[in-house]
């Protein structure tokens, strides 16, 4: 027998007490470690001159490899692109925990929710989810049940945890990732429930390890934090501050997944132009693009990029093609220079109409696509209608479109959030009727068209139909036998619909 069993079954006991009792009102301090400090968002804006520390020897704990062995894992991923990468390197760790992933929440030893703060219907449906979350750990008591990601750098959610949802195990935040297996190692041995959230300006650990969803393409991170402080944004917050990776570290991973067969990356960064602002030497986004695009890999996309970062250097490099795909993502948020002052955007209407001229005159078939924000505090309807104009005028492609959601901490959360809600959403359904006419109209043009297309898998459909997507990020569905997956191959498009085409495979250039 070894030493674990009896404590294992002691912490069942414990585990047991906590959820019978876990409807009384006064479980902060009675059953939580007394060294809980609390996510502090006014801490986390500070960004002091501190260099940042860069590790490159992180280990697992010797005592916690193999803790996981014949025990399965779950990762339930909420938000942006950021967070499926964290859910790749939480993987890398349980993996060399010794778990194994399941998507089955019942087989799951351990379940981890990595969530998204950035709008409040984000966070609702975290809380929905934990509601579900009470009932698995009643029938297993053992499981670990943690809470992770941007809502758990919020103080307010932190206590909202430990109020209402007392049979969670561990919670912790943005900068405490490579810390999984200590806390996990914690929260299996204390009857306390595990919170570890530092609100500092945040480290980078080079080498964790990453469990890849899949090897045909790959996320890469190039810098973490965002410094911009959009007055309605709460990631500066919850993300730190900016901190590029050094580019010999980011040139080695990408060369790494090139040997391994990868054949699309994307950089990774929530301000991803802002790169190298922050290192000692001069060196950016477009002098780190320009050495990666010698690295024998297809497709080298980035996001998501600010206007205000978008220097002529990168514009210079990506005109030069090759394995950098024109497709731009470039959030405006707003096409009114009043409301964009307000947004603390730090540009106007103007200078980001010059912007896309810019990039146009380099890249004449660059995809434009963007985010936009309607219902901002005080926003007028001729304000709203300055937006319509501007997507027709810059003719985005795609847009992802959101009603104005009050972050608790931000400046604008401060303001009256004056617009009623009907009146968003009548916004909101103009904006969409407008892009999505946008989009019909770009896809239209493939018809007749033939398309190099990554083919990434079965289409989530039909099994029977192969999807995959073009340079410029069109999603293609078409017949072809299984063993293309991972190649790139020509497609003939014959219908284009809002958000897909289908088309059919030019044979007599591949082998199949
Ligand atoms: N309310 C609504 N949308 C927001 N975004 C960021 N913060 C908010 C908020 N408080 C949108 C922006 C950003 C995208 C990732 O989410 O458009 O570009
Ligand atoms: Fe948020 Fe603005 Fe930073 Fe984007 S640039 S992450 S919208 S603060």
């Amino acid at each position: 027998m070894t030493e674990q069993k009896p404590e294992q079954s002691n912490t069942n006991d414990q585990n047991l007490d906590r959820l019978k009792n876990m409807e009384s009102d006064d479980l902060i301090g009675k059953y939580f470690q007394t060294t809980y400090q609390p996510p502090n968002l006014k801490k986390a804006k500070k960004r002091l001159k501190k260099d940042v520390d860069i590790h490159y020897d992180y280990d697992i704990p010797e005592e916690m490899k193999g803790i996981g062995k014949g025990k399965k894992y779950l990762i339930r991923t909420y938000g942006c692109q950021m967070n499926e990468h964290d859910t790749e390197v939480m993987a890398g760790l349980l993996t060399d925990m010794g778990y194994e992933s399941t998507s089955v929440a019942k087989e799951a030893d351990i379940i981890l929710l990595n969530t998204c703060a950035i709008r409040e219907n984000a966070e609702n449906k975290v809380f929905g989810e934990l509601g579900h979350m009470k009932s698995l750990k009643v029938e297993n008591p053992d499981l670990i049940l943690g809470v992770c990601g941007c809502m758990s750098q919020e103080e307010s959610v932190v206590n909202r945890i430990l109020k209402k949802h007392p049979f969670v195990d561990m919670i912790f935040g943005t900068h405490n990732i490579h810390r999984l297996p200590s806390l996990v190692k914690e929260a299996m041995f204390s009857k306390a429930m595990v919170v570890e959230v530092w609100s500092k300006e945040g480290d980078i650990i080079e080498n964790l390890p990453k469990a890849r969803k899949g090897n045909i393409k790959a996320w890469v991170n190039i810098m973490y934090g965002c410094d911009k402080f959009c007055t309605y944004c709460i990631v500066p917050y919850t993300r730190g501050k900016e901190r590029s990776r050094l580019p010999e570290d980011i040139i080695e991973e990408v060369r790494h997944l090139a040997a391994n067969g990868y054949k699309e990356i994307t950089l990774l960064g929530q301000n991803v132009n802002a790169y190298g602002k922050d290192l000692e030497f001069n060196y950016g986004l477009g002098d780190l693009m320009e050495e990666l695009s010698k690295i024998d890999i297809p497709r080298i996309r980035f996001t998501t990029s600010h206007p205000r970062d978008f220097d002529d250097r990168l514009i210079e490099v990506l005109a030069q093609g090759g394995n950098l795909l024109d497709h731009i993502h470039l959030p405006v948020q707003s096409g009114s220079s009043d409301v964009l002052r307000i947004m603390a955007r730090r540009y106007t209407r103007e200078d980001y109409l010059e912007l896309v001229r810019k990039i146009r005159e380099a890249m004449p078939n660059a995809t434009l696509t963007t985010d936009i924000i309607v219902g901002f505090p005080n926003e007028t309807d001729e304000q709203f209608e300055e937006t319509m104009t501007l997507i027709e005028e810059v003719g985005f492609e795609s847009a992802f479109t959101f009603i104005y959601s009050p972050r608790d901490g931000t400046p604008a959360a401060k303001w009256e959030d004056n617009i009623p809600m009907d009146v968003k959403k009548e916004r909101l359904q103009r904006l969409n009727k407008l892009v999505n006419a946008q989009s019909k109209e770009a896809m239209d043009a493939y018809v007749g068209e033939v398309v190099d297309v990554l083919v990434e898998g079965e289409s989530k459909k039909d099994p029977d139909v192969l999807s995959g997507h073009t340079e410029r990020n069109k999603l293609v569905n078409f017949k072809a036998p299984k063993s293309l997956i991972g190649q790139i191959v020509p497609v003939k498009i014959h219908t284009a619909k809002t958000w897909s085409l289908d088309g059919d495979l030019v044979t007599d250039t591949v082998e199949v």
